[in-house]
């Protein structure tokens, strides 16, 4: 644990978290048992992480087959399934609902435009009907659970960006913030989207409203400035008498319970029935490479295995000793846009293991389509001698910080592409453009060649950045920054209403566990 401080006013009420894509999701078997397994993305294991020590109400669209047979009457289940601490609040969306306001809006619209990876955003006026009357349904649902007036809503991501307004219509003193996860674009992209005002208008709604970095907060200010009727003072903006808080605040990981994990002497096990799952523990394997993804274009996963290709060619000599093991998770698969991705994955990584290897499945890449749970991750993670995050554009990427929090044995190199924000923390890894294969092969080369003492000189400096600001000192940032927002507003009996206009994330932080 990295905060020092107590934060009172952090716990003081119930924490009510919003989005999505729900923590935990459950599907029947073919036996017919009901299965409980955790969902994969930044969102939901960041913010388990912190439902976890904290407790508190999540509201989540319900997205499993067998999710409405393990609920209340009232939608509510506990949770994590083997030891619970929070309330997962599930939403019921109809499968026209989903397709349009989950698939359409948010994933072939908001999605693109915010990431730079030459994917064409579509924007349908039906898709934005029913993404407002999601949004308004999210809203009810928070109206419904907020017994105590005064809790902290925290909503999550480019989903939900209509949700505050929607919310304080019916609850005009409701605090919330709102982080977005994803890059923001440059207003000359934003002004692709025919409802980014509204959109922005929404995102207004909150008295908080936090990005990943610098750079996209300063993008969302220059697209307010420039398109609505709005006052921007430094990191405030005022319209319609309200003012929103606009900040940036990188997200973290549980850096303590993946020490935890990677310490366990019962990992072993692990270890090695992953390299038997993975046929690597031939002995003539010495040299592997990981990367961990859910299989979006964003990923730049085929300029990876390029990078891979092209160190093969160059550096024959590696055929039969290096191994690259890439997870990749199916991810919005009824997409026209994934469902390619998906397929030109597919081929490369049997061309690449025709020509360097025995067949399409047995080469160097051993391509495992599936999501693995933490501990089979942070096994992975510790058996790889270089992992490689390669995004043509992410708004953080938590992979490449688990990684670091993995090896506690100082060991292992991060290849990291210079197009996600953990390259704006994390400058001892070797920074590459992933556009640019020749440099990503040769960075690649490095890792492997690269001397002991300089992998645990990085790695140390690593895992000071990572372990020094963790996802419960991210939470605490943002939701001491919204309670000292709203104790300045609060009024004082016989004095007039004061607003703080100081910076809140510039006061000291507390912990968010608490
Ligand atoms: N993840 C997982 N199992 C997998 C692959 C990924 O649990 O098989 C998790 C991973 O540990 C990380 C998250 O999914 O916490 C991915 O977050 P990231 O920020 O890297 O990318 P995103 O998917 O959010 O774009
Ligand atoms: C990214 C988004 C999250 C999303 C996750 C997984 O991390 O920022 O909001 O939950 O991807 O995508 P999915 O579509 O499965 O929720």
């Amino acid at each position: 644990m990295n905060g020092t401080n107590t934060s009172a006013a952090a716990g003081k009420h119930p924490l009510f978290v919003v989005s999505n894509r729900e923590p935990y999701l459950h599907s029947r078997r073919q036996d017919g048992t009901i299965t409980c397994a955790p969902t994969t993305g930044g969102v939901a294991v960041a913010l388990d992480a912190l439902m976890r020590e904290r407790g508190g109400t999540w509201i989540a669209h319900g997205a499993g087959d067998a999710d409405r047979e393990v609920v209340d009457a009232s939608d509510r289940v506990r949770v994590p399934p083997d030891a619970p601490t929070y309330t997962l609040r599930r939403i019921w969306l109809s499968p026209e609902e989903e397709r349009r306001y989950y698939g359409g809006f948010s994933n072939e619209g908001l999605w693109p435009v915010c990431h730079i990876a030459h994917v064409r955003p579509v924007f349908r006026s039906e898709d934005w009907a029913e993404y407002r009357a999601v949004n308004a349904r999210f809203a009810e649902a928070i109206d419904g659970e907020l017994t105590d007036p005064a809790a902290p809503v925290f909503i999550q991501d480019y989903h939900l960006a209509l949700v505050a307004g929607e919310l304080r219509r019916r609850r005009p003193n409701v605090r919330t913030a709102l982080f977005w996860h994803i890059p923001w674009p440059h207003p000359d992209r934003l002004r692709i989207c025919p409802w980014r005002r509204e959109i922005m208008t929404g995102l207004l709604a909150n008295d908080l409203l936090a990005f990943q970095l610098e750079r996209d907060r300063r993008n969302f200010l220059l697209g307010v400035r420039d398109e609505l009727p709005a006052q921007v003072d430094r990191g405030i903006v005022r319209m319609h008498g309200r003012e929103t808080h606009v900040v940036s605040a990188p997200i973290g990981i549980d850096f303590d319970r993946i020490v935890e994990v990677a310490s366990d002497p019962a990992l072993i096990n692990e270890t090695e029935r992953l390299r038997r799952e993975l046929r690597i523990n031939d002995p003539a394997i010495d040299v592997i490479g990981v990367g961990v993804d859910r299989l979006d274009y964003t990923k730049g996963i085929p300029e990876r295995l390029e990078a891979v290709d092209r160190l093969l060619t160059n550096r024959p000599e590696l055929r039969g000793r290096l191994v690259f093991v890439q997870v990749g998770v199916p991810s919005r698969s009824k997409l026209e846009s994934y469902a390619s991705i998906e397929s030109e994955i597919d081929q490369k990584v049997a061309d690449i293991n025709t020509r360097h290897g025995n067949g399409p499945e047995d080469g160097p890449i051993r391509y495992r389509k599936a999501a693995l749970k933490i501990r089979r991750l942070v096994a992975l993670y510790r058996m790889a001698d270089f992992c490689v995050v390669s995004s043509l554009h992410d708004g953080m990427n938590l992979v490449a910080k688990e990684f670091i929090a993995a090896r506690d044995d100082e060991d292992g190199v991060l290849v990291l592409s210079e197009m996600t924000g953990a390259a704006h923390e994390l400058g001892e890894a070797l920074i590459i453009n992933p556009y640019d294969i020749d440099g990503f092969s040769r960075a690649i080369d490095r890792a492997i060649e690269m001397p002991v003492e300089e992998r645990r000189a990085r790695m140390r400096a690593l895992r000071r950045v990572v372990a020094g600001h963790d996802v419960f000192l991210w939470a605490s940032d943002i939701l001491q920054g919204l309670e000292n927002l709203t104790a300045a507003l609060r009024p004082v009996r016989g004095a007039a209403v004061k607003h703080s206009f100081t910076d809140p994330l510039a006061r000291p932080s507390g912990d968010a566990r608490r």
